[in-house]
């Protein structure tokens, strides 16, 4: 329905009955700007209030599985998918344990940037991304023709198949790959005026590329086009891309956000507004870019989260600040290791002061609320590393194969360390060529340093190293 449509006045008593409602969230929404990072982690939108006076009190948020909600009458189930009370209708539109997730990841991503952010979750990261990409890449009925994007190339798989295969070939758009996403002049050469967003993963997945976030995001505004910043491995409480000027922030709340390994899902943040040249009809894509996306192409397509899968990534969210210090810390202390390792040739962590990114990245990669005792922030880089095992490939499948505790899986971002190896398995479909292209040898072992005690982690590593 358009809400130029005239409306029946016993609809309008849904609409005037809902500005309470509304109010209230409003009310709760600023009360926890005020709070800091770990405290809206913690309650997010969900209040005593509102737990004492509609659901009898219960301290943690309701999870409802129900897949539709039931109206008063003909003029509320009237009002609701169009959006002009805020109802939920059912679960593929919208349902309120979601709401309590969405709610959440905005405030946190917004934390800090002086923006106002709105947030959609999805079924999973990759569904975020096909949801966060596909109306910036609609045809345009007058638009500049043939369409393209530019990416990184330093991306996870599934989004490199994504963009290769399901845009650029099946839909003909053209991607223009970046192999050095910290290069901005690589950046320049490639954007034109038919270029509808940038793309890029900070840090990569399994890289551990990065770029200058705020130099990117000026190029991109400078083009009048959005930047997109898949900030999975840091997640907020490391990194917060608005901050720097980022249009749209895609999780795969499947990883460290939700550590427990108990639910894949995802999510679009943007900032209000997003910058973008595009004539669209509705006013909202342009100003609410995450709210568009869900009440529209995100219902569309039906891609929605599962309500339970979001009370598991809310329950993980609690502790996110925390967890993110601790698993940094541990990571850092198993690349000192493997970087002495006389059969490992190259490691890969941001948090190494040897890398090549180092410096870079140390500007942008800090715990939020954190103090070095001086007011600075600290510095974490968060708990993925990869390294070369040196020798031949077979090598590296030899170390692998005898962790002991190290779980083998195409994960990451788990309270358990897991490792794999992207080249034969989260990134196998790309093809030898493209994986040449993102750096990613067949001796590259992927690591997501988890919770336990570094010792035993380092040992695992030593002995499988020691194998040789
Ligand atoms: C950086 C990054 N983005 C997106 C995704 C896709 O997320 P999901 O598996 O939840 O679809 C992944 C998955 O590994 C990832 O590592």
């Amino acid at each position: 329905m358009s809400t130029e449509q005239k409306l029946k006045p016993s609809v309008e008593k849904y609409i005037l009955e809902s500005r309470k409602l509304l109010a209230e969230q409003e009310q709760i929404k600023s009360r926890m700007k005020n709070m800091k990072f770990d405290t809206i982690a913690v309650h997010g939108l969900y209040s005593v209030e509102e737990a004492i006076s509609r659901n009898q009190g219960a301290v943690i948020e309701p999870l409802f599985l129900a897949s539709s909600q039931g109206y008063r009458d003909a003029d509320e189930l009237e009002a609701a998918p169009a959006y002009l009370i805020p109802s939920w209708a059912y679960t593929r539109i919208a349902n309120p344990t979601t709401f309590y997730l969405e709610q959440v990841l905005a405030l946190l991503e917004g934390y800090k940037t002086g923006r106002e952010t709105s947030c959609a979750v999805t079924s999973s990261g990759l569904a975020a991304i096909m949801l966060a990409t596909s109306p910036l890449l609609a045809k345009q009925k007058t638009g500049p023709e043939p369409i393209n994007f530019v990416s990184s190339i330093q991306i996870y798989g599934g989004t490199y198949q994504l963009f290769s295969v399901r845009i650029a070939q099946e839909r003909g758009l053209e991607v223009r790959w970046i192999q050095h996403p910290e290069d901005l002049e690589e950046w320049k050469a490639k954007i034109d005026e038919n270029t509808r967003f940038l793309y890029v993963e900070a840090p990569s997945n399994p890289q551990q590329s990065f770029c200058d976030l705020k130099a990117l995001s000026d190029l991109a505004q400078a083009w009048e086009i959005p930047l997109i910043v898949d900030a999975t491995c840091a997640t907020p409480a490391l990194l917060r891309p608005i901050s720097y000027g980022a249009d749209i922030v895609v999780h795969s709340v499947t990883k460290s956000m939700t550590a427990s390994g108990l639910a894949i899902g995802g999510a679009i943040i943007s900032r209000r507004p997003i910058t973008t040249k595009l004539n669209h009809p509705d006013p909202k894509f342009k100003e609410n870019f995450a709210e568009y996306v869900k009440n529209w192409p995100g219902r569309d397509y039906g891609a929605a989260l599962s309500p339970f899968n979001a009370l598991m990534a809310l329950n993980d969210l609690r502790t996110l600040r925390m967890r993110l210090d601790v698993l940094s810390q541990n990571c850092l202390k198993v690349a000192e290791f493997l970087e002495k390792h006389p059969r490992v040739n190259r490691v890969d962590y941001l948090g190494l002061p040897a890398h090549r990114l180092h410096s870079l990245a140390k500007k942008y990669l800090k715990l939020v609320d954190s103090d070095d005792g001086s007011g600075q922030e600290v510095n974490r880089y968060g708990h993925l590393l990869s390294f070369r095992v040196d020798g031949p490939p077979e090598n590296a499948r030899k170390v692998f194969d005898r962790f002991r505790i190290i779980f083998r899986a195409t994960d990451l971002g788990r309270i358990k360390s897991l490792a794999t190896i992207p080249a034969i398995s989260t990134h196998q479909q790309q093809g030898e060529e493209a994986r040449r292209m993102a750096d990613i040898p067949p001796q590259l072992i992927r690591l997501c340093v988890g919770a336990e005690n570094p010792a035993d982690l380092i040992d695992d590593l030593n002995q499988a190293l020691n194998s040789l």
